[in-house]
């Protein structure tokens, strides 16, 4: 028996606020909910309400214009939004004073695309410049500048000036900077766009490393959807100030709901090669099926069991991926238009798998 007394009842908002289990408290850091913000005519962000978990990271998508920055710049207070509520932490930010905005602030990390470094400072000075602003003392802001390059592994870096940095070095001091005051939320705008694939990756698994082990929710915009694909838990899409569509990256990524989604992630999802996209025609023989199963549980057995039960139908491309740790399916397949039964009866074997079956049109063969 422990001193603890386990019988007690903790009040509901006890139990609702912190996981038994793990003790993570489960308030959003971020709840944004009704949020206007208008340019002259434009409305940057409409009527916009997003809940951001803690501890998670949430990609934001969207095409340019869309109220990407805006919404980011709201999150730190550098834009005021024209109405709605903005709750970091359980506080409303909107009509807050710069000074009551201050302590704020300091719970919000942000990085950059183009890094933002002071070329007249050291590397160890930009890390621990937020400190100095927030009026810790020298000693302890240079200690606590040096455990951040150690862990952006950048430790041997601390007296150079950012000039003598590569782009990926830059971005490491950037997310070092960021995390110096212990923000409860990082914030990320294009902080990979000015990088090459390599760096990116490098960049992108620190920013999960970091999310994972000092716990820090992180929200980033990014106009490549593999960033959101690698390290991203949930997303958002972004489209004229509003959010159309959200869910777990593996979710949204394996079936998309909007034609906006859609079109974003074409780069990331298998698409039906060219050479055959340009030959459909309505006159073709065979009907082109566009298959995506977010659940394909048979692993590798899937298509030797649809190609059983759907003996006419060719495999024209596609297969099986993994986004983080969940399989999802999405192939081509062609199948003879006459008898009508036969696509019909495909259709109808494919759905009853829980596959989204679309029917893109016609080709003739040779396929
Ligand atoms: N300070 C401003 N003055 C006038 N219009 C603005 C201002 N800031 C943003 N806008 C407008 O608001 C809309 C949203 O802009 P925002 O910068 O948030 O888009 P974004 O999604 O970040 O785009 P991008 O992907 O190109 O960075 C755009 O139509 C933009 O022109
Ligand atoms: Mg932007």
């Amino acid at each position: 028996m422990t001193g603890r007394n386990v019988t007690s009842q903790p009040s509901a908002t006890a139990f609702a606020a912190v996981d038994p289990v793990t003790g993570v408290s489960e308030t959003p850091v971020v709840v944004l909910s009704g949020v206007n913000r208008s340019f002259g005519p434009t409305r940057a962000l409409d009527d916009l309400s997003l809940t951001v978990r803690r501890g998670e990271i949430l990609g934001i998508i969207g095409r340019s214009g869309a109220g990407k920055s805006t919404l980011i710049r709201c999150l730190n207070g550098l834009e005021r939004p024209d109405s709605g509520r903005i709750e970091i932490e359980g506080r409303n930010i909107v009509g807050l004073s710069e000074g009551e905005l201050q302590p704020i602030r300091r719970k919000i990390g942000m990085i950059f695309q183009h890094f933002n470094l002071m070329s007249a400072k050291t590397v160890l000075d930009n890390v621990a410049l937020p400190l100095k602003i927030a009026g810790w003392a020298k000693a302890e802001r240079r200690a606590r500048a040096l455990e951040l390059l150690d862990l952006v592994g950048l430790s041997d870096k601390a007296g150079s000036y950012p000039a003598a940095l590569s782009g990926g070095q830059k971005q490491r001091v950037g997310i070092a900077r960021a995390l110096s005051a212990r923000p409860a939320l990082l914030l990320s705008d294009e902080a990979t766009s000015a990088l090459d694939p390599e760096t990116t990756r490098s960049i992108l698994t620190l920013l999960k490393d970091i999310n994972r082990k000092l716990g820090v929710t992180v929200v980033l915009i990014t106009h490549e959807m593999e960033v959101v694909r690698t390290i991203g838990d949930r997303v958002a899409v972004l489209e004229a100030g509003r959010i159309v569509e959200q869910g777990e990256v593996w979710h949204v990524f394996s079936d998309p709901k909007t034609e906006l989604t859609q079109s974003l992630l074409s780069g990331v999802r298998p698409q039906l090669p060219v050479h055959i996209a340009s030959r459909l025609s309505p006159g073709g023989s065979e009907t082109v099926l566009g298959v995506d199963l977010t659940d394909p549980g048979l692993g590798n057995g899937l298509f030797a069991e649809i190609l059983a039960h759907l003996p006419s139908a060719h495999f024209l491309h596609g297969g099986i991926d993994h986004i983080h740790d969940q399989p999802v399916a999405r192939f081509f397949l062609t199948v003879p238009r006459e008898p009508a039964s036969l696509v019909d009866e495909a259709i109808a074997y494919l759905r009853s798998i829980n596959a989204r079956v679309e029917v893109l049109g016609h080709v003739s063969r040779p396929v």
